[in-house]
């Protein structure tokens, strides 16, 4: 804790309670997306509950073929469809804008977050049944129409993937991808960076409406249009100079001359930094990482996850790490999630989890470190594979691979339910007979072990 806000907020007892007090940044609730397959329906992602908090990273970890990804970019609406069906629940988001009284450094007004809420655009912060009463703008991600989310996307949410190398556009050089973002979502700033402002400002909506487009002819309309013409060295400028600024946050080495390089001259190192600089060149509320250090060698993988660490702490915005590798998760997240075929079946504090595993696929995950897993993401301590979600009957998904698992485990579901503390566990051991309402003869016990 070497951060001077919130040291200052733990020494004068609370200032993050405002922030405490605030609906969280997001609320996935009850989440369902399927995919229709010749064999029957894959119910890939299967009532999915969780919260991302203001400023906290949230680690999902889970074998390969649990739906994190599919979760992933159910955030952003990018989940391929057809064949994929969201077939039910919600992904609630909730905006953030800077703090204009400490201008994103973290203060009272704004419980140390540097964000604050935007407005209900209904009630305009008395509540409303739109916002669940909280007076935040609430949008829900699944149904917001294409045009909201297209100013959401890249903007407030931004994603890094695993493949840097498939993200990228191998055509155009770094400035230009980076560049486009800023086109689209902070041509303002732009304007104002470049010291050009009000009659060029008319031509703004134009120059965005064409950059979701194209970027390049949206940068030759601008250019070639008086007043346009007469400043477009200077907006050049201001352009080149915030694209090496975002990438010299990232510590890539020679940023003006990465900016000027295509993809395939890059390392896969370099990539992934160039992908990051464009993640967060708009300062994004949430910040959604997907295995983004799986393709890369464990040197390089350790750097990039304590850049991420170290721009998360100073843009002081969320993320969403996703991994199959729970240690990994352990090191960048204040709260885990464990999804296992489709569900959470395990949740709290990274620190707790990882001292304390409950849910016996956890167990089994943490059992794998440091062999972890082979290549394509499979575990080696737990036997078998994740099965195929066709069609799933009601039983523990757990169940053909738990060392623990009793008659009841293949019949009924266990539910998400916290018991003795704040920690959900979805798992019989941790549920009595009568609250399940199965015979105690069927119950799975510790003393059970296969
Ligand atoms: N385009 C698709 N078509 C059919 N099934 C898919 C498709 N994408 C994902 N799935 C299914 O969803 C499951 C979850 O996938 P994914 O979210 O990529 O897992 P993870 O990221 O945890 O490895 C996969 O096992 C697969 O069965
Ligand atoms: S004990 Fe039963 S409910 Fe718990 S993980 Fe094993 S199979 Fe599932
Ligand atoms: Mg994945
Ligand atoms: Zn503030
Ligand atoms: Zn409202």
């Amino acid at each position: 804790m070497t951060d001077p806000a919130r040291t200052l907020g733990e020494e004068v007892g609370g200032l993050d309670a405002a922030a405490d007090r605030r609906a969280p940044l997001a609320s996935v609730q009850d989440l369902r997306i399927q995919f229709r397959t010749k064999a029957g329906r894959v119910h890939a992602v299967d009532g999915v509950s969780f919260d991302i908090r203001d400023g906290e990273a949230l680690g999902l970890v889970g074998e390969t073929g649990c739906g994190k990804t599919v979760t992933a970019r159910s955030f952003l609406r990018l989940v391929p469809s057809p064949p994929g069906i969201y077939a039910g629940g919600r992904v609630q988001f909730r905006p953030r804008k800077r703090c204009e009284v400490c201008g994103g450094a973290g203060c009272g007004a704004c419980g140390g977050a540097g964000r604050v809420p935007t407005a209900c655009p209904r009630c305009r912060g008395t509540g409303c049944s739109e916002c669940n009463l909280s007076g935040e703008e609430t949008v829900d991600l699944l149904r917001v129409p294409e045009r909201r989310l297209r100013e959401i996307r890249g903007n407030r949410i931004a994603m890094i993937f695993q493949d840097p190398g498939k993200a990228l556009n191998p055509a155009l050089p770094v400035k230009q991808q980076i560049a486009e973002v800023l086109h689209v979502h902070r041509s303002e700033e732009l304007l104002r960076r470049a010291g050009i402002d009000s009659d060029a400002g008319v031509l703004m909506p134009l120059l965005r409406r064409m950059a979701e487009q194209r970027s390049r002819r949206a940068e030759r309309v601008l250019l070639g249009l008086p007043p346009g013409r007469r400043h477009s060295r200077r907006l050049g400028a201001a352009v080149a100079e915030w694209v090496a600024e975002s990438l010299a946050e990232t510590r890539i080495a020679n940023p003006r001359k990465v900016m000027n390089s295509f993809p395939h001259e890059l390392s896969g190192g370099m990539k992934q930094r160039v992908m990051i600089a464009q993640a967060l060149a708009c300062d994004p509320d949430l910040l959604i990482a997907d295995e983004p250090t799986t393709a890369l060698d464990v040197t390089i993988q350790a750097r990039i996850l304590e850049l991420i660490r170290e721009l998360q702490d100073r843009h002081r915005s969320s993320v969403l790490y996703i991994s199959h590798d729970l240690a990994l998760v352990n090191q960048v997240s204040d709260r885990v999630a464990v999804m296992y075929a489709g569900r959470i079946v395990e949740s709290g504090p990274s620190q707790a989890v990882f001292r304390d595993p409950r849910h016996p696929y956890t167990r089994g995950l943490l059992a794998a470190i440091p062999t972890a897993t082979d290549e394509r993401g499979r575990l080696m301590a737990i036997e078998g594979t994740v099965p195929e979600l066709v069609d799933p009957q009601p039983a523990c998904r757990f169940h053909a691979r738990c060392p623990y698992a009793a008659p009841a485990c293949r019949t009924i579901d266990p539910p998400l339910r916290a018991h003795r503390d704040d920690r959900p566990v979805a798992c019989f051991l941790y549920e009595s007979a009568e609250e399940v309402g199965a015979d105690r003869s069927s119950m799975p016990t510790w003393a059970g072990r296969r």
